[in-house]
């Protein structure tokens, strides 16, 4: 029976009160009467779940607070559970419990999704409810929404972007105010941009979680965290955004899904995450602070851009109670909205199968003969240089390569043999180049 048969209202179960679900409340409770109208059902708040009840919670009814998740998810009143804890295996178990007892999920929780969607998705399956997680990726952006539904009957190629909000806050404050990392990453904590860890912000490990949501929707496949390579921001120093900065580039931290060709001419999937430079006049140059943009590319609607908000308290509350509104209208109305769709079942490549362009900055002896013995060590390798500037430096000269697009395994041994080359002094930086 649903919701509009019997007139009952929508209960409503929120997990976490920090960032995220203080403002799904907030937001919830200034906009009810539209929420009823655009439901056409009224949604309750039967309560909020918080790891300690007795923090004083400024503008929260004190009867909605309790600390055991499970008792308030298992309430009879309860048809949908909002979980914004974050974390792995304890909202695996609480959401795990509440699709098995028939309730619909909303979940902000990319981690989870990442590592467990196929669990999830089953246990959605199984009991005919909803698995919504719109703000797993890039926020109040509509990434989610618009590969699961959007994009449905197309054929995507390509999606790629900025998806973390904390690293593009800091490199962009290492770039446009000389910031340091530390401060530039402690302004983003304050400002709620950063997991309750930000070292799966800047190891990247939020991206690839992201990367995963994303090339699963995007090319129906299943694809985990555990598939994507990734590397964060910790290795990028003052001196690779000035000397990017001096080449009209600057540094972002890229995800990147696409389908290649591997090296035995099956499709399959690339997903990867790391820090590129990108020439100021990309589009993406000009995407500062917590914002996130991801380029689309598809066959037939061709490519499509998305930006905007992608962290902190309100734009990630835009996402949950969109999802609210889609789960709560199917209780009241009936219905239920499409499940996964895995059926291309693309095997992930190897990353070594991977073509990246690279720029490579070294120290090199001073004198003649030099280039020819590294551009030799390069084409041993199979890999054509693109272009080659020499410095004057302190201890012998500066020299900056950028190669032309090569496999990732031709890129790792070169850079191997260039360390051990009598003539190269140090291997300074390697980052890999935007398209
Ligand atoms: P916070 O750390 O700010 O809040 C976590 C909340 O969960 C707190 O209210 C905490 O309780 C509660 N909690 C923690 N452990 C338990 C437990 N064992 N039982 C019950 N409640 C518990 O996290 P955020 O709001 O920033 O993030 C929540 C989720 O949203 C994460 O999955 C995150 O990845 C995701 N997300 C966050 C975004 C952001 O910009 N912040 C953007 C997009 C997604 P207490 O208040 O007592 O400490
Ligand atoms: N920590 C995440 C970010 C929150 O900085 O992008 C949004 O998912």
């Amino acid at each position: 029976m649903t919701s509009s048969e019997n007139n009952k209202p929508v209960g409503v179960a929120i997990l976490g009160l920090g960032t995220v679900g203080s403002q799904v409340l907030r937001l919830l409770g200034e906009h009810e009467t539209d929420f009823t109208a655009r439901i056409g059902g009224e949604v309750q708040v039967r309560g909020v779940a918080v790891s300690d009840a007795s923090k004083p919670r400024e503008g929260v009814d004190p009867s909605l607070i309790i600390d055991k998740p499970e008792e308030l998810i298992d309430r009879e009143d309860v048809d949908i559970v909002v979980e914004v804890i974050g974390g792995i295996d304890y909202p695996r178990e609480l959401v795990l419990r509440a699709l098995r007892a028939g309730k619909s999920v909303v979940t902000a929780n990319k981690a989870l999704v990442a590592a467990h969607a196929a669990e999830l998705s089953a246990a959605a399956d199984e009991a005919g409810v909803d698995l919504f997680y719109e703000a797993a990726v890039a926020a109040a952006v509509p990434v989610v929404g618009m590969l699961r539904r959007s994009l449905a009957g197309d054929k995507i190629v390509r999606i790629s972007g900025i998806v973390n909000g904390t690293t593009n806050f800091v490199l962009d404050a290492m770039d446009s105010t000389g910031a340091s990392y530390e401060d530039a990453l402690a302004e983003a904590t304050r400002l709620g941009y950063a997991e309750a860890d930000p070292t799966a912000d800047v190891e990247g490990h939020d991206a690839a979680s992201k990367a995963a949501i994303m090339a699963a929707l995007g090319f129906h496949s299943r694809v985990t965290f555990d598939d994507v390579h990734c590397e964060g921001i910790t290795g990028i120093t003052a001196a690779d955004i000035s000397a990017a900065k001096e080449a009209g580039q600057t540094i972002k931290l890229l995800s990147i899904c696409e389908r290649i060709v591997d090296e035995d001419g099956r499709e399959a999937i690339s997903a990867r995450v790391h820090p590129t430079l990108v020439d100021r006049s990309h589009p993406l140059a000009s995407v500062s602070e917590s914002y996130n943009a991801i380029f689309v590319e598809s066959e037939a609607a061709g490519q499509l851009m998305f930006y905007g908000n992608g962290a902190g308290g309100n734009p990630t509350a835009s996402a949950v109670l969109g999802d609210l509104v889609g789960a709560a209208r199917n209780k009241v109305h009936g219905g239920r909205a499409p499940g996964e769709s895995t059926y291309a079942d693309l095997p992930v490549a190897d990353f070594g199968q991977v073509t990246t362009r690279r720029q490579i900055d070294m120290t090199v002896r001073d004198r003649a003969g030099v280039l020819a013995v590294i551009s030799q060590t390069f084409s041993e390798h199979g890999i054509s240089l693109q272009t080659v500037r020499q410095e004057a430096a302190e201890n012998g000269a500066r020299l900056i390569v950028v190669t032309h697009a090569a496999r990732e395994h031709e890129i790792a041994e070169t850079i191997d043999a260039l360390g051990g080359d009598d003539e190269v002094l140090s291997v300074d930086s390697v980052i890999r180049l935007a398209d």
